[in-house]
């Protein structure tokens, strides 16, 4: 490569480096003296001497999460071709239509309900009005909790330490921004009114958004995608709501962040077991056990019991609180039994005929796929 160079002034040059470094020494030994002082200094948590955040490099975590967010990124167009979105490049849609033309036409039909309308005829065909009025009532649950999981995530990127970490937390800030435009228009496909947030998620969301610090991880990657990872496991196999296996995939993934986070950042012991705390972590779980009879109807409907449901949700939130440390004032073998004798009596005082049963043991996710992403997060 040929370039006609500039000339330039060599003694100017000289000056404006020797200017640059004197203001660099003053600007940066004041930020530091500031931040020594704890009133003020540099914002930014980046190292730009080792081109690094503080932290550090934490490739285990960038290859564990941003690496494979990217390797299982899933496009709405290809996945819900029915919906608005156009995020498939050229390439992938050339790729899809391969896919079809060598499938039989009862195939193709059964695999794309390419229009808007034809989605909605299905779901019509599929579904009676009450019943997609359940199927509605609980994805908008878990749909309205997609907007605050799309920003305690954003809180959390600049709360955590590593180049790896934040990577990470990036790539959940974009798909926990598609759950919810995505989601959104799933669940407006269906033609009935959508319900607001009943008061204890809306309790239990803002109480998780004001969190402090990391914290936050436990309200959000252990207790909301807690529940999210169950409600997609319960309706990922009902008919046209195959899409939500790839949110369970993403659910899943988050619902390890932290334990990976921890390996290099690990909470100090204080953190763990400070009363405050693992009182404050019961107090988030509360609301959610008042979520559940709230729910009872919408999920008799599909046939399901709600309090199968509740304790499937409980048993993985606990298993997971633990694994990271986020202890609770009552270890999970003391808390099972009291939780199971809870919603016993329950059903006891409500329904006309009920046996105890283990409502912790219950297991509502379904469908082998799902079942075995399951099995590799909760058996380790
Ligand atoms: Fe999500
Ligand atoms: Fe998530």
């Amino acid at each position: 490569m040929h370039f006609d160079k500039l000339e330039t002034n060599s003694t100017i040059g000289v000056a404006n480096r020797r200017v640059e470094r004197v203001v660099n020494q003053l600007i940066r030994s004041y930020d530091s003296m500031a931040a020594t002082l704890r009133i003020g200094g540099r914002k930014a948590p980046y190292d730009d001497l080792n081109y690094e955040f503080l932290g550090g490099p934490n490739d285990p975590l960038r290859k564990k999460h941003y690496d494979k967010s990217l390797r299982l990124l899933w496009k709405a167009e290809k996945e819900a071709p029915q919906l608005d979105f156009r995020d498939c490049t050229a390439r992938e849609k050339v790729l899809r239509q391969n896919a079809l033309s060598s499938m039989t036409p009862d195939e193709t039909e059964a695999f794309e309900a390419i229009t808007l309308p034809a989605f909605k005829e299905f779901l019509n065909r599929e579904y009676s009005p009450r019943e997609k009025e359940a199927i509605v009532t609980i994805l908008s649950a878990i749909g309205h909790g997609e907007a605050y999981a799309w920003m305690v995530s954003t809180d959390v990127l600049n709360l955590v330490k590593s180049t790896g970490a934040r990577a990470a937390l990036t790539m959940q800030v974009m798909e926990e921004a598609k759950h919810f435009v995505v989601l959104r228009e799933i669940i407006r496909a269906f033609d009935v009114p959508i319900p607001r947030q009943s008061v204890w998620e809306y309790i239990l969301m803002e109480r998780v958004h004001k969190s402090n610090g990391l914290e936050k991880f436990f309200g959000m990657n252990v207790l909301i995608e807690g529940i999210a990872l169950s409600i997609f496991g319960v309706m990922g196999t009902l008919p046209g709501l195959e899409i939500l296996k790839k949110f369970h995939l993403d659910e899943s993934r988050h619902t390890a962040l932290p334990t990976n986070y921890f390996r290099e950042f690990p909470l100090s012991k204080w953190e763990q077991h400070n009363p405050l705390r693992k009182a404050r972590r019961l107090s988030l779980i509360l609301p959610t056990l008042a979520l559940i009879p709230a729910l009872e109807e919408d999920f008799a409907e599909l046939g399901i019991d709600v309090f199968d449901f509740g304790g499937s949700v409980i048993r993985k939130v606990s298993t997971l609180a633990e694994r990271n440390g986020f202890y609770l004032p009552l270890s999970k073998d003391r808390l099972f039994p009291l939780l199971d004798t809870l919603f016993n009596s329950y059903c006891q005082l409500t329904r006309t005929q009920h046996t105890f049963r283990s409502f912790t043991l219950s297991e509502t996710s379904t469908g082998a796929d799902m079942l075995a992403v399951e099995k590799e997060i909760f058996s380790n």
